[in-house]
């Protein structure tokens, strides 16, 4: 089997301004630089407001920081009479590796659809970003059709016409759980991450699907980080408050399983 780096990535949401995004990854990068945190362990990455990425950018530029970093959300164009976006080309000018794309809150929030969500999967690759694609189902969902119906039918119509080779991360985040402090249990996110991973290898091939990671999110912490990552499909997580603490963010990127 292919070996995975577990990768732990903090969505900040809309929190941190500017100078409060450069107190905080200068915090974390001494946090993380005693002899308990090995980076060969883990990939960490944040995942700023826009506003931030460029002083972002030039303190892990500056320092050489094992920190990567990208947004939260991008444009499925590349320029032209859209206000208020953002091209992947200005992430990628700005040294970005990843970009959030389909959260929970930009589906409900500014009503994302799944065409949406593949097109701005098809830019983060015109661009060369790896998009961290999230799907998940609601408390709803889950009674009506069990827990891997909606991530699975989100999975494959995100993929649609996908070159998986130009690098994917997927986020299993079910919505029932984010920011409820109310987790999946490790049996549940193992389930729904091995049906992603399953629908991974009909789309692009075994090769592929063994080698992409499948993140866990929805009141991950510190506490509970090691019982998912414990799990053999689950290659990660994607941390929304537990990310704006120092202790606790870098105590979930040293996770022990
Ligand atoms: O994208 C991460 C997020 O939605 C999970 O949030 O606060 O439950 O960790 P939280």
């Amino acid at each position: 089997a292919v070996k995975r780096t577990p990768f732990i990535a903090g969505n900040w949401k809309m929190n941190l301004d500017h100078l409060q995004s450069i107190a905080f990854v200068q915090k974390l990068a001494w946090a993380l630089s005693d002899a308990k945190h090995d980076f060969a362990d883990a990939e960490v990455a944040v995942f700023p407001p826009f506003t931030d990425l460029r002083s972002v950018q030039t303190l892990v530029a500056a320092d050489a920081l094992p920190i990567g970093y990208g947004a939260q959300d991008l444009s499925k164009h590349d320029s032209g009479a859209y206000t208020g976006e953002i091209s992947g080309a200005f992430l990628k000018q700005l040294d970005c590796g990843y970009v959030i794309i389909g959260h929970s809150e930009r589906r409900t929030l500014h009503a994302e659809t799944d065409a949406d969500v593949n097109a701005k999967v098809v830019a983060a690759h015109r661009h060369g970003l790896v998009p961290v694609l999230c799907v998940g189902e609601t408390a709803e969902d889950l009674e009506q059709h069990g827990a891997s119906a909606v991530p699975v039918a989100q999975l494959r119509a995100a993929l649609d016409g996908v070159d998986v080779s130009k690098g994917l991360v997927v986020a299993y985040e079910p919505v029932w759980a984010i920011g409820s402090g109310q987790a999946a249990t490790p049996a549940q996110a193992e389930q729904v991450a091995a049906a992603l991973r399953a629908v991974l290898a009909e789309i692009a091939g075994e090769e592929l699907a063994s080698a992409t990671r499948v993140l866990y999110g929805g009141s991950v912490k510190a506490a509970n980080i090691a019982s998912f990552l414990r799990e053999p499909n689950v290659d990660g997580a994607l941390v929304g408050g537990a990310s704006l603490d120092i202790d606790e963010f870098s105590s979930i990127v040293r996770f022990k399983k």
